[in-house]
């Protein structure tokens, strides 16, 4: 059994969210073993205590200190499964930075994760809510995942099935919200991967590039060349990515609205409508705009950023008049994408 590790009291959570929010931790503490884990889970003092797991904070939204227990994990090895000639199977640590895993793979030559590249956070956050982007999603190359149950200490694996995986969304964001610790996450990636230049922004960028057949280094790299150009680095201003999600609207409320607003862009989503936000946020103005230090991105309205000081509620507050202002013009209503902790 490993030691346990220092555990901290009212402690500063600014450098772990990329928000940039200055909240307490009541505890916090940093885990590398899972025995670790259990054994801290096990200790009378927390067992009370609401828990939160912090991977790399690039989805949370602290409004208040958080009176409980925060728990960091810093497992970040991998190790290889299974090897063909086609596939490869992998399980990563819950605490792997999510990017580097993905430049790791790339460089292997192993596909599948590469448009998904330079997404903040962790291994163990990405399958919480599905992470994606260019045209994929982490579904596409999950397989199972290990997590420790919080009441009883127990290892649980959860297949793909069992994850209940939808857009920005699964099983534990819902029904099993805060009751699980993911610890790792086992991913398979192909050898000879066909990449996918199906979303607009990229295969734009390829062809700009002059590049026809791209491999995964490629696609990674227009990925990467995109979202410097339109999202912040949370090392230069507090952010959290997309702070809501595309509504996703039925066809008849999407028909009326498309009397209204012929020229909203729009995607099919099943048998329903998804619409960006960022449009619906842009056309009501909020773009660039910025209220004490709280504000609207200039070069990409669905991201929320913190100039500074702002505090959660200020966010909170800014996010609010936001919805308020699009439920007015178009009757949608905007929901977080971000996990906010009050
Ligand atoms: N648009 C505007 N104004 C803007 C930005 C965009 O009108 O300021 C419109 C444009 O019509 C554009 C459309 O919105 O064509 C879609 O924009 P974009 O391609 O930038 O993607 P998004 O829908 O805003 C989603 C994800 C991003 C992901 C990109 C690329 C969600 C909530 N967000 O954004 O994910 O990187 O697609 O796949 O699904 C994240 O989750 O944190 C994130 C950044």
């Amino acid at each position: 059994m490993s030691d346990l590790p220092t555990i901290y009291e009212h402690f500063d959570l600014t450098d772990h969210n990329t928000m940039g929010i200055s909240a307490q931790a009541r505890y916090f503490v940093s885990i590398e073993y899972v025995d670790q884990l259990q054994a801290l889970l096990k200790k009378p003092q927390f067992l009370e205590l609401p828990k939160l797991m912090l991977g790399g904070g690039s989805n949370v939204l602290f409004v208040d200190d958080f009176e409980g227990l925060v728990i960091h994990l810093e497992n970040s090895e991998y190790r290889v499964d299974k090897e063909t000639e086609e596939e490869i199977v992998i399980t990563v640590g819950a605490g792997k930075n999510w990017h580097e895993l993905v430049l790791d793979c790339v460089e292997k030559g192993w596909g599948g994760i590469e448009n998904l590249s330079l997404i903040p956070g962790s291994m163990g956050a990405a399958p919480i809510q599905n992470i994606g982007a260019y045209g994929v999603e982490l579904e596409e190359v999950f397989m199972h995942l290990r997590a420790v149950h919080i009441e009883t200490g127990e290892i649980r694996v959860f297949d793909k099935e069992q994850c209940l995986f939808g857009y920005r969304n699964s099983i534990f964001k819902n029904e099993l919200k805060g009751q699980n610790i993911i610890t790792d996450v086992t991913l398979k990636l192909r050898k000879h991967h066909e990449v996918n230049t199906s979303y607009r922004a990229l295969s734009d960028k390829l062809a700009e590039k002059g590049i026809k057949d791209p491999n995964i280094k490629q696609v990674s790299d227009a990925v990467i060349e995109i979202r410097q150009s339109k999202l912040p680095d949370p090392a230069d201003i507090g952010n959290t990515g997309s702070f809501f999600k595309n509504p996703v609207i039925s066809k008849d409320n999407f028909n009326k609205l498309q009397g209204e607003f012929p020229e909203i862009p729009h995607y099919p989503a099943g048998n329903k409508i998804k619409i960006p936000a960022a449009w619906l946020i842009d056309q009501c103005g909020w773009k660039g705009k910025r209220v004490g230090d709280a504000g609207v991105h200039k070069m990409q309205a669905l991201v929320i950023v913190n100039y500074g000081s702002a505090t959660g509620e200020d966010i909170m507050s800014l996010a609010k008049k936001i919805q308020n202002s699009v439920k007015k013009k178009f009757g949608v209503e905007l929901i977080p994408e971000v996990n906010i902790i009050e």
